[in-house]
């Protein structure tokens, strides 16, 4: 199994955010993270990823504690993207997916011809070509999501944490950014965890669903089971109904805005 965890803990200071979390990856297989604000999902992808020591439990890429592995030996690995990164301004979208390439590059940071291949295929991926010489400073905020998925991918890592990487994209930059993500696990076998808030991206995309709230893991399955479940509503405090609008198409969470369009009384 490329990660497992299991009973995993974290506190800051002494509140607890993340309570007894597990899960257990297949090679290739997507899993969403769902839950509402505050819930705990940038937490585990935290912990998961070994930036952020458990209280409890543990963490493990191929059967190995990532606790005991270096930053580097864990980016050959594992390629994690934050949900608010951060770098200098005037760095240029080439040289951030360039340092994508960090944990393959010699002691004498020479790059070769492999590790310039995935660079462009890492920009081509993400339809940043052109806009490669530009600063971080220049570019929309879609753009600048853009090129820090571009940087992750350019790791080339078979494990892929997305903490919302579509969270500032148009409707046709999140279709080819899931679409991306579908076709990494299909035809590369990456294995793919990503934590994203809408609930129907989240079903059409995944394999697999874990649903936090306040920190514990509430549901953990396929994605029609977690439809059937009834804890969208429940979690969200929300009023809707899953439809299903042909036998081929995953259910359709359908939330319900009258409310919001009732006359004042
Ligand atoms: N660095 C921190 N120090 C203290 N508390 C934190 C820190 N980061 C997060 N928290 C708290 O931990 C809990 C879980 O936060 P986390 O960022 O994991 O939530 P999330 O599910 O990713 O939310 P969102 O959907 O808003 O991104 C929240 O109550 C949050 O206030
Ligand atoms: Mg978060």
């Amino acid at each position: 199994m490329p990660l497992i965890c299991s009973q995993l803990s974290v506190f800051y200071g002494r509140r607890k955010a993340l309570s007894d979390f597990e899960l257990s990856m297949r090679r290739g297989e997507i899993r969403a993270l769902i839950g509402p604000n505050g819930s705990g999902k940038s937490t585990a992808l935290q912990a998961l990823a070994g930036l952020l020591k458990p209280a409890q439990g543990q963490v493990t890429i191929e059967g190995v504690a990532v606790a005991s592995m270096s930053r580097r030996a864990i980016a050959r690995k594992l390629a994690f993207l934050p949900q608010q990164p951060s770098a200098p301004d005037e760095m240029t979208i080439a040289q951030l997916v360039r340092q994508g390439r960090f944990p393959h590059v010699g002691l004498f940071r020479t790059y070769d011809r492999k590790d310039e291949e995935a660079i462009e295929w890492a920009l081509d991926c993400t339809g940043l070509t052109s806009l490669a010489d530009r600063t971080l400073q220049e570019l929309s905020g879609g753009e600048r999501q853009r090129a820090w998925i571009s940087a992750a991918l350019a790791q080339e890592a078979g494990i892929l944490l997305l903490d919302e990487p579509t969270s500032f994209l148009d409707i046709g930059y999140q279709v080819e950014v899931l679409d991306l993500v579908h076709r990494l696990s299909r035809e590369r076998g990456v294995t793919v965890i990503m934590a994203i808030h809408d609930i129907n991206q989240a079903i059409a995309v995944s394999d697999r669903i874990s649903l936090l709230e306040k920190g514990e893991l509430r549901f953990d399955g396929e994605p029609r089971a977690l439809a059937e479940s009834g804890l969208i509503e429940k979690t969200f405090r929300v009023k809707g109904r899953f439809v299903q609008v042909s036998p081929d198409n995953p259910p359709h969470f359908d939330v319900e805005l009258t409310r919001l369009r009732q006359p004042e009384a």
